[in-house]
């Protein structure tokens, strides 16, 4: 039995084995089951997703001995010969190679007469942008006035070339990207029904270059197998795939931590010898520090990179003395040099300037080191011209006079109240009496205004700023000045 390429092998027969396109899919049947077909349809979206499969289906679904029926049975004469292509009702044009005004106008001969054995006439046109104006002019004729018993499936990858007019006399379908999980999904049941080893990160691999074409990883598939044979290593992807090599990768975010921009140079050189281009390595490196930011910044790395535990902890190994912010900052440069070196016309020399300028970033002062130091300055100047608030206040405030250090209250107190002369016993005794009572009643106002003197925060402050103790409050004399 001749090789079958895994796209044909492996292309659905039914609407139920179509991948996605959940959307497109559920409309047709019903309209399939309810006999509400239109009379011509517009499927638009990037290659490989699916739309010529489903026109075929479509097709089937109408001719099928069995139907009209949205489950087509694959086996009668009439699905047989739309799944080997030899239906003469059932007619596959490629735009492209047919799209001048004749090829048009013989279609409009053809679809004038009744189908020949089936059912319904299906004219599947492939890359309808592709007609010339007057091909789409002769079409619209037949838009306008479609013969009975006759479905026109148009398909297109560049969906705004076609014309409006066109667009409007047809139903719309737009076929999405199939996801990532999805292809990796079918890849892993192809891998199992055809006995190939490959590991998840290959799948990975693999889906992540097909960027959403079933059709691209189906064929990177089969590439992969003519190449390895059933096993298929992660390093004979990687020369399959063009993906530049980790050890590369590792090598320059070594040299961009370590600060080493001499690195960069022969480095570069290094990348052009392997023949990568330097825009894809440029995309590879960004992934490797988003990958570095990520182990960095995430707890359950598993579950968001496509590594085997290895390569997970070479990365982790690699962060380890890194803090975040620095690694973000180099994934943003990154990025932000991407536009340049698409429009540079010296790429390489671009790409040592953005990689060794990555290499002097630890150098530049942070943003946030900058802020950190006019705060402390704005501080120490808050503090200065405090104190020096406080003291001229204190000069202007003679009423408290203060002491520096350790010198008691009370004792000083004592020393100035001791009275000069005693003139009698009597006297003396008396005016013991009365000046012992002054004595008292002077002590307690001066504790009173010294309490009111503490609460002033000024006072306070000008106290702790230089270990000052009040030792007498006199009020405020102010000259009339
Ligand atoms: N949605 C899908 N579900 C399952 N298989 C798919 C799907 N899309 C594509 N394939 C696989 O890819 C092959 C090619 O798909 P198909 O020819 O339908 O793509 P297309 O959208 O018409 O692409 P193009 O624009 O290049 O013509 C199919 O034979 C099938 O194996
Ligand atoms: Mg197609
Ligand atoms: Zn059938």
């Amino acid at each position: 039995m001749s090789y079958l390429i895994y796209a044909r092998k492996y292309r659905p027969m039914t609407f139920e084995e179509m991948i996605g396109q959940k959307h497109v899919v559920q409309t047709l049947k019903n309209a399939v089951k309810n006999n509400r077909v239109a009379q011509a349809y517009i499927f638009s979206g990037m290659r490989g997703v699916g739309k010529t499969t489903t026109a075929r289906i479509l097709a089937k679904a109408l001719n099928c001995q069995h139907g009209p029926t949205p489950s087509p049975c694959n086996k009668c004469e009439f699905c047989k010969m739309i799944n080997e292509d030899r239906s003469v009702d059932v007619l596959e044009i490629d735009g492209a190679s047919n799209r001048g005004i004749d090829e048009v106008r013989s279609l409009r001969e053809g679809v004038k007469y009744k189908p020949i054995h089936s059912r319904y006439k299906v004219i599947i046109i492939d890359e309808v942008h592709m007609l010339t104006t007057q091909a789409f002019n002769a079409l619209l004729k037949t838009l306008e006035e479609p013969p009975p018993h006759t479905v026109f499936i148009f398909a297109t990858t560049e969906f705004h070339k076609v014309p409006a007019t066109i667009i409007s006399r047809c139903q719309p379908f737009e076929f999405k990207k199939i996801s990532q999980k999805e292809i990796i999904n079918h890849l892993m049941e192809v891998s199992g029904k055809e006995n190939i080893t490959i590991s998840s990160y290959g799948l990975n691999l693999v889906a992540e270059a097909a960027d959403g074409s079933l059709r691209d990883a189906q064929s990177l598939l089969d590439q992969a197998v003519a190449f390895s044979g059933e096993n298929i290593s992660d390093e004979d992807l990687k020369e399959i795939l063009g993906t530049v090599r980790r050890e590369i990768l590792f090598e320059f975010s070594k040299a961009i931590l370590k600060e080493e921009p001499n690195q960069i140079f022969p480095l570069v050189e290094k990348v052009i010898e392997s023949g990568y281009d330097l825009r894809f390595f440029h995309k590879e490196l960004t992934h490797h520090f988003r990958n570095l930011l990520l182990v960095k910044s995430v707890k359950h790395v598993k579950e968001l990179l496509p590594l085997n535990d290895e390569e997970i902890n070479a990365l982790k190994h690699e962060v380890e003395k890194a803090s975040s912010e620095d690694i973000l900052r180099y994934l943003i440069a990154l990025q932000q040099g991407d536009q340049g070196l698409r429009y540079s016309s010296h790429p390489r020399i671009y790409l040592e300037a953005l990689l060794v300028k990555l290499c002097h970033f630890k150098k530049i002062v942070q943003l946030k080191d900058i802020i950190k130091d006019l705060e402390s300055i704005k501080n120490d100047i808050k503090i200065s011209t405090e104190a020096q608030k406080n003291s001229s206040l204190a000069n202007t405030v003679p009423d408290i006079e203060v002491q520096k250090e350790k010198v008691s209250m009370d004792r000083l107190q004592n020393e100035k109240e001791v009275p000069e002369k005693e003139e009698s016993e009597f006297s003396t005794k008396r005016s013991n009496f009365e000046h012992s009572k002054d004595m008292h009643q002077k002590k307690v106002r001066k504790e009173k205004d010294t309490d009111i003197a503490l609460k002033d925060p000024t006072v306070k402050s000008f106290l702790n700023t230089f270990k000052a103790h009040i030792i007498s409050v006199e009020p405020i004399k102010r000259s009339k000045k």
